[in-house]
């Protein structure tokens, strides 16, 4: 088991350029490289800024492949509120990789055929390279809700009620119930692993993550058993780690 390699940033923006790093990294000695993207506000940054560097030329997206950790049940790759349309609208780079067959959706049927036909492509793709993590305040990873299986693979799955909160500002009406999700298993099953958490509202899931119990009780305890999952955070969402220190990036063990 090895434990998360967890730096901390004095701002959001500096936690969103470490990924972006890790990304460029991960690129320059694989960039063939399927990595699997997160949804959500964490990541605004993240992805304002990989357009600009990808369209600038300075992130090679020439052979690079891709797909995401989780779509709401039924939700089609161009519908609102879903979660491909939010990537390839943050990230037109990403919608090129959709429309040319290198981004692969998740299959928002939950049909199990469906499910194991993409579950094959990641593997014929030979695994997931790095896979990208936000964390929910209940201690959620992709759609992982408290009591998920650490066995879990991707599958069909009830949205927690605070994650349906979070949600709301999504939808004009009431946010979905259901989703399909990569599972625990599929994201500990990825070569690296990166969780970015910023504020404070993070920050009672950031001290579950890594200082209570692994458990299904807070699913992204389990990044703990993974081999190479670095965790980059703000001060806000570290305030409930013994954090030393005043200088950026504090390692904290
Ligand atoms: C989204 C996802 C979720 C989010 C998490 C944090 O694809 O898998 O686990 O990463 O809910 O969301 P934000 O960043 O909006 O706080």
């Amino acid at each position: 088991m090895g434990e998360p390699n967890i730096r901390v940033f004095d701002s959001p923006v500096a936690a969103s350029e470490a990924a972006l790093t890790t990304l460029e990294h991960t690129l320059a000695s694989r960039p063939r490289a399927l990595v699997s993207f997160a949804t959500g506000k964490t990541y605004a940054t993240f992805f304002a800024e990989l357009t600009e560097r990808v369209q600038a030329g300075r992130i090679a997206f020439d052979q690079v492949r891709a797909t995401h950790l989780d779509e709401y049940l039924g939700f089609t790759p161009g519908q609102r509120g879903g979660m491909v349309t939010e990537l390839t609208t943050a990230c037109p780079p990403l919608g090129e990789l959709l429309a040319d067959g290198r981004f692969l959706p998740v299959p928002s049927s939950g049909d199990p055929e469906e499910i194991s036909a993409y579950e094959a492509r990641i593997e014929k793709a030979g695994g997931i390279d790095l896979v990208y993590l936000g964390i929910g305040r209940n201690g959620h990873i992709g759609f992982n809700e408290p009591g998920t299986s650490p066995d879990s693979s991707v599958h069909r799955t009830r949205l927690a009620e605070t994650t349906r909160r979070d949600a709301q500002d999504r939808f004009p009406a009431e946010p979905p119930r259901e989703a399909v999700t990569a599972g625990l298993q599929t994201i500990l099953a990825a070569r690296q692993v990166v969780l970015v958490a910023t504020g404070e509202a993070k920050a009672p899931a950031v001290r579950a993550m890594l200082r209570g119990e692994i458990s299904p009780a807070c699913p992204a305890s389990y990044l703990r058993k993974h081999r190479n999952a670095l965790v980059l955070l703000d001060r806000a969402a570290a305030v409930g780690l013994d954090a030393t220190g005043s200088a950026e990036d504090v390692a904290i063990r």
